[in-house]
């Protein structure tokens, strides 16, 4: 592992980052959380924690444990309580007089909207509950959900907490193969879909790709329960697929959510790593939800009686679960949630859903905020967004043109802007500057929060001096921390806790500022940030290799100015694809070939943005790919240094290609 990834050019940059902007007077008198919080936590770790799970959460039992940390790195949190998390995230505010309120404003791509009150959520959950159970699901079963960004997506996630199953989330854009590999390694039995979504205008079917998965063979899937939205024709498999609107919608809304142990699994959701096998990162109940709940009030700063909150994050990422379906709900929020793209019908969509529905707080990601800025500032100019009152930014470094931009286009140089950085695997925000308290700079996710310890660690684990870069670590646990890898235990211990024994190796490269803050630089292994989804190099290559045409591979992130980086392959073809390539003149076919295999093999999103035919890969003397020097070509620069290389020649053959 190197720091070659974290660039520094991005780093010169950022250390002349000298603005400051300090919260509102009105805002900071107001606000939820102030420095005090960091004291409080401070003086008791646990204590605090414990503090925020008894009053942000509502428990059936209430726990006398608070932090279980003996079967380190497995942490257990409230570990004798016992809750259940749709009655947390729906229920009581029903019962505390809420029912009326709005849980969800939904926007579809069309235009179709609805509007889903707390009670009506109540009731949609219980039928989706009571329709589970008569699939067979059970407490401690696996769901998988495979959905477009529809209200029945939050809906299947809370049914199934509400019986006490886990669910696991596919996210729409990932092909047949990838939803198979994660049913078979989840054991679902029951999968949630839907006829198909919208998207860029089109009705897009999703439910051929499950049937492809199943027909694929070893999967324990029984049921598949599809949700009618787009109206298209859809083949059903008797006695295995039903239809939404004749199970869910015609079951009782009566249903008494299952109490369940703090640490019950709540949901496996599907992440990238360094190998090709994606890792099933396993959340449970009690921690998750009250570290989710606590940061959507302390960095949101979120009133749930006049706030309208907008996550734009899609339910098949992580961003998705915690602040869509969870955190929010927990404390009672009014949500935006929108089906489409921001450019469906024009590219204004977001801007105008902002002033349509009044939104006050908007949390994105970083590409999203660059898309806004190439597309130009006439286009949120034509709305009033007047009613925006805090930003967020998550999911990749944010370059501080592009947070400035944000805060002055968008916030209309008023609204805090926090950029928040967490991962799949910490369940919930980290690292953010508390909107009522720091005085933000650009591009700086700044301060771990109250009751989170951080630090940047050199080579050796020793913490780096103010003024220095090195790797990002967690130094104690935290309530929504990952409780493990799905099923490989052993590659939980190996991933994050064997690079400095006893601390939580995040995989980002970090810089402390001469004030100590926090700057993130990017990933220090084969992790790419596309867009702000993970993508790892290995899965990539996997599939470029497992194409017949293919001999070797090789894949890097290159930097894109809109989608933080991009993917970038190499690929050596075999001898006979060479010869027929050079006889019929196809080499541009076999990269368009091998473009769509890859998005047919992971999903659209890892299409490569361009593919490189070359003789030879550059590699050490033991056999390892220099992805560094790839990276260089990839990105137009003269490739680094080459002495380490077994054949030295190789770097200017490929170059040589490249501008050729
Ligand atoms: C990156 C998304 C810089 C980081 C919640 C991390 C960030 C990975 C930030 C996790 C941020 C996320 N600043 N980098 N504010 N937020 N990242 O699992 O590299 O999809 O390790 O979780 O995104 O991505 P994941």
């Amino acid at each position: 592992m190197s720091q070659e990834h974290a660039g520094t050019e991005s780093l010169e940059n950022l250390l002349h980052e000298t603005r400051s902007f300090p919260p509102p007077a009105d805002f900071a008198a107001r606000a939820n959380v102030t420095a005090s919080a960091y004291e409080d936590a401070a003086r008791d770790r646990e204590q605090f924690w414990a503090r925020q799970a008894r009053e942000l959460l509502s428990w059936s039992t209430d726990f006398t444990e608070v932090l279980d940390f003996s079967g380190a790195p497995v942490a257990r949190w409230f570990g004798d309580g016992r809750l259940n998390a749709a009655y947390n995230a729906v229920d009581r505010h029903v019962e505390a007089g809420h029912g009326e309120r709005v849980a969800i404003h939904f926007e579809g791509e069309p235009g179709d909207t609805r509007t889903i009150t707390y009670a009506d959520l109540k009731d949609e959950v219980s039928r989706a509950a009571n329709a589970l159970t008569d699939l067979g699901v059970r407490t401690g079963d696996r769901v998988a959900i495979y959905l477009p960004l529809v209200p029945e997506a939050v809906i299947a996630m809370l049914a199934c907490a509400r019986v006490g199953a886990a669910h696991s989330v596919v996210f729409g854009g990932f092909s047949a193969e990838a939803l198979h590999a994660r049913i078979i390694d989840a054991e679902a039995r029951v999968v949630v879909t839907a006829d198909g979504g919208y998207r860029r205008g089109k009705a897009m079917a999703l439910k051929p790709a499950v049937d492809e998965a199943i027909a694929k063979g070893g999967t324990p899937v029984e049921h598949v329960l599809v949700v009618r939205r787009t109206g298209q024709d859809t083949a059903m498999t008797d006695g295995r697929d039903v239809w939404w609107d004749d199970t869910v919608a015609t079951a009782s809304a009566e249903h008494e959510p299952v109490a369940v142990d703090a640490e019950n699994p709540l949901f496996i959701l599907y992440t990238s790593g360094t190998t090709g096998k994606p890792k099933g990162i396993m959340h449970t109940t009690g921690g998750f939800l009250t570290q989710t709940a606590y940061t959507v009030r302390a960095v949101f700063d979120l009133k749930p009686e006049t706030d309208v909150y907008w996550c734009t994050a899609d339910v098949g990422w992580v961003t998705g679960h915690s602040y869509v379906t969870y955190g929010p709900l927990v404390n009672g929020a009014t949500q935006v949630l929108y089906e489409g793209t921001p450019d469906t019908p024009d590219k204004d969509r977001w801007w105008q859903i902002v002033a349509k529905y009044g939104v006050t707080i908007l949390y994105t990601a970083p590409t999203a905020i660059r898309t806004a800025m190439k597309w130009g500032e006439e286009l949120p100019g034509r709305h009033d967004l007047s009613s925006l009152r805090l930003l967020g930014s998550v999911g990749e470094p944010i370059n501080p043109e592009a947070w400035m931009w944000y805060r002055r286009v968008i916030g209309g140089d008023r609204a805090p802007v926090v950029d928040t950085w967490w991962q799949t695997e910490t369940g919930a925000i980290m690292i953010s500057p508390l909107p009522g308290v720091t005085a933000a700079k650009p591009g700086s996710a700044q301060t771990p929060l109250p009751g989170i310890s951080a630090d940047v660690l050199d080579e050796a684990g020793q913490p780096v001096p103010d003024g220095h870069g090195g790797y990002l670590v967690l130094t104690e646990p935290w309530p929504a921390m990952l409780r493990g890898i799905w099923g490989d235990p052993q590659r939980y211990q190996d991933t994050y806790w064997s690079r400095f024994p006893g601390k939580y190796f995040a995989g980002d490269g970090a810089k402390k500022d001469e004030d100590g803050d926090v700057w993130l630089l990017g990933r220090v292994d084969d992790v790419m940030n596309i867009s702000g989804h993970r993508l790892s190099t290995t899965e990539i290559e996997s599939a470029l290799v497992s194409h017949p045409v293919v001999a070797e591979a090789a894949v890097v992130g290159a930097k894109d100015d809109t989608t933080g980086q991009a993917v970038v392959a190499f690929v050596i073809l075999r001898a006979e694809a060479v010869e027929r390539a050079d006889e019929e003149g196809e080499g541009a076919d076999v990269v368009a070939e091998l473009r769509n295999h890859v998005a047919k093999e992971i999903g659209p999103i890892a299409k490569p943005r361009s593919i490189l035919v070359v003789a030879e890969l550059p590699k050490t003397r033991s056999g390892k790919i220099m992805r560094r020097l790839l990276r260089d070509v990839a990105e137009g620069r003269p490739a680094g240094d080459v002495t380490t290389l077994a054949d030295s020649s190789v770097m200017e053959q490929i170059s040589t290609g490249m501008s050729g």
